[in-house]
Parts: structure tokens; C-alpha cells; sequence
């Protein structure tokens, strides 16, 4: 199989799942998650998150989970870093690799999530760029809702594209696109891919999907017809709040790895290690998770008719 049917998962559950996850997890809880992740082969994880405490109680205990956390070898892991305060804090935890720094397509999602105009986050990504080149870590880039909007509806392919090659002028060439309410379908996935791969040849792009209303595999799918080899997901489907109708969490990691295999891509993961830990996020998080392809190796265990 050729080298360009690789496809690597990012493992966000840790982070993009938590932080939307209704019962707060103990440190503890939150470690053995990530020892469960261990056997599965991710190799890049996106651990947690140096945001405000108070915007992601979830994660504000960052420093405490680094602090007990074991990095398997040949694991990358990387942490949310949405500012200079994000990356003084940052500095301090040299098990983090990479600094994601996020922001919206959207303006007025920009101001609900981080209080900032896109343009002030702009500014915000050279600050936390210079830092991670001072302190020796990579970054990449996240712009939410690439697609649509909850406030201002559908994200015009244009304002998407501005805002990547601004953060990739200023240094990000690892960039991931976020439908971050899952609307998205495979025709809007391709035409900002292609639109994407014009602007930015040189960028490694990924893209970040929700699974709100089931689309995910297949905006994945259309994704990597495009040629794009880098995707997130959430151990077994974690996130979005159980009491908010239609927030759902991300894909589940599981999920999307079955599907590229079935499909002829590689992705190196053991899938079973996969719905185990799936399993195990579930007994932490307290409720029945979306993911699907963790179901089925239930059912095999049962044997059966
Ligand atoms: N970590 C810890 N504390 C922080 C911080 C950070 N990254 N950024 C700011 N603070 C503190 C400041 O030190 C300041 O404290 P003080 O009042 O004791 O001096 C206070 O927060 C206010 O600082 P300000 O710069 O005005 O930040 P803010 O309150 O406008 O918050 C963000 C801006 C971006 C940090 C905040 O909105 C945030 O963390 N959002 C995260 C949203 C998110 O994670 N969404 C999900 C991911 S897509
Ligand atoms: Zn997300």
C-alpha cells in the first residue's frame, strides 16, 4: 500500500470530548482514560487544555493531570493554548509537544468563545506562535466553524480560507478545520478542501468533525478523497452535553478508524484496544456513548446467534 493511503486520528477525547461532558472528571478518572489509550496505537492526542478555568471548569486542572501523566513512547501530544496567559502555562509542561491555537471562521463565534474580534485572535495567534518558537514547540492551528455557524448560519468559503492563510503567514502550517456543530455534508467538505489546497499548497491540512446529526464518516470520507490524511475524533463519541438537544460530541475515533480501513486507507491502530478504551470512557463519563464500532466487539464477545 502506498505511503499517501496513511491516515493519522488525533485523539481529542481528552480535551474536546471532556470539556463537553456534563460529569467532571476527577484527575484520577482522567488518567486511567488516558492509560487506556495507551495500547491503541494513537500516537497524537490532544491531552487538555491551557484555557481560562473558569470558561472549562473540566479542564482546569491541566497542570494536576500533566503532573501524573505518562506519555507512551512515540506519543505527540498537544494541548489548547488560546493566548500568552495559555502559553506561560504552556511553557511550564514540557510533555506538551504541540500548541493548538483555535479560533472561529465566524466573528460572532469568535466572540462567544474567546471574547475576542477574529482580528484580536489573530494577534493573539503571533503571541502564542513567538512563544512556542521561544520555548521550543510546535503548533497547529484549529478554525472552528469552518462551515456553518450556529449564530450566523452558513461560514462563506472565503472567510475560512483569509483566516488560514493569515495563521499560516504567521507560522502555522499544520491546520485543522472544525465543523464544530455538525452541519456540515461531503459537497461543503470538498469544495473548502479544494478551495484550501489552492490557497495553501504547502499546508497540512485536517479537518475536525462533529457528529451532530450523523455526517461525520461521511464528510471524513469526502475529506480524504481530497487527500486530506489528518482527522480528529473522541474515544467512543465523547462530548456535547446530554441536556442540550442536537450538541453532540465529536466523531468517535473508533469509528472513523474502522471506516478508513474498510475503505483501504492505514491507519496503524488496533481497534479492539480502541472499543475497550471506548468502554472505559464510558464508565467515566456515567452515560451510553454514540460510538458505534465499540458495540460490535461487545456483541462478539457474547457470541451468538
Ligand atoms: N489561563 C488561565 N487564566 C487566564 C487565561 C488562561 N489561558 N487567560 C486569561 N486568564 C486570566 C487572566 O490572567 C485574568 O486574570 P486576572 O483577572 O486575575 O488578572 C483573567 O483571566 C481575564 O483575562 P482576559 O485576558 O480578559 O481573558 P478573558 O477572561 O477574556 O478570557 C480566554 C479569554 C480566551 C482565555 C477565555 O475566553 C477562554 O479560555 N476561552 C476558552 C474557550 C474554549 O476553550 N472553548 C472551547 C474550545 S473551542
Ligand atoms: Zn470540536
Amino acid at each position: 500500500m502506498s505511503p499517501t493511503q496513511e491516515i493519522t486520528l488525533r485523539e481529542v477525547g481528552l480535551r474536546d470530548g471532556l470539556q463537553a461532558e456534563e460529569r467532571v472528571l476527577s484527575t484520577a478518572e482522567k488518567l486511567s482514560l488516558l492509560r487506556a489509550l495507551a495500547p491503541t496505537g494513537l500516537r497524537r492526542l490532544e491531552v487538555t487544555s491551557f484555557v481560562h478555568p473558569k470558561a472549562i471548569p473540566q479542564l482546569a486542572d491541566a497542570e494536576a493531570f500533566l503532573a501524573g501523566a505518562e506519555k507512551s513512547p512515540g506519543q505527540i501530544w498537544s494541548a489548547l493554548v488560546p493566548n500568552g496567559r495559555g502559553s506561560e502555562r504552556a511553557a511550564l509542561a514540557p510533555a506538551i509537544d504541540e500548541w493548538t491555537f483555535f479560533l472561529s471562521a465566524s466573528e460572532l463565534h469568535n466572540q462567544a468563545n474567546v471574547r475576542m474580534s477574529v482580528e484580536d485572535s489573530l494577534k493573539a495567534a503571533v503571541q502564542v506562535a513567538e512563544a512556542a518558537a521561544g520555548a521550543g514547540r510546535s503548533i497547529s492551528g484549529v478554525v472552528a466553524t469552518s462551515f456553518v455557524c450556529p449564530y450566523a448560519g452558513p461560514t462563506p468559503v472565503e472567510d475560512v480560507v483569509r483566516v488560514a492563510r493569515r495563521l499560516y503567514e504567521i507560522g502555522y502550517r499544520r491546520l485543522l478545520f472544525g465543523d464544530t456543530i455538525g452541519a456540515a455534508s461531503p459537497s461543503m467538505v470538498r469544495r473548502l478542501v479544494r478551495a484550501l489546497q489552492d490557497a495553501l499548497p504547502q499546508a497540512e491540512l485536517g479537518l475536525h468533525f462533529h457528529n451532530t446529526r450523523g455526517q461525520a464518516p461521511a464528510n471524513a470520507l469526502a475529506g480524504a478523497g481530497e487527500g486530506i490524511r489528518l482527522f480528529d475524533g473522541s474515544i467512543g463519541g465523547m462530548g456535547g452535553c446530554p441536556y442540550a438537544p442536537g450538541a453532540t460530541g465529536n466523531v468517535a475515533t473508533e469509528d472513523l478508524a474502522w471506516l478508513f480501513e474498510a475503505e483501504g486507507y492505514r491507519t496503524g491502530l488496533d481497534l479492539a484496544a480502541m472499543a475497550a478504551a471506548a468502554r472505559t470512557a464510558e464508565g467515566l463519563v456515567g452515560r451510553t456513548l454514540p460510538g458505534a464500532v465499540m458495540r460490535t466487539f461487545e456483541e462478539a464477545s457474547c457470541g451468538g446467534d
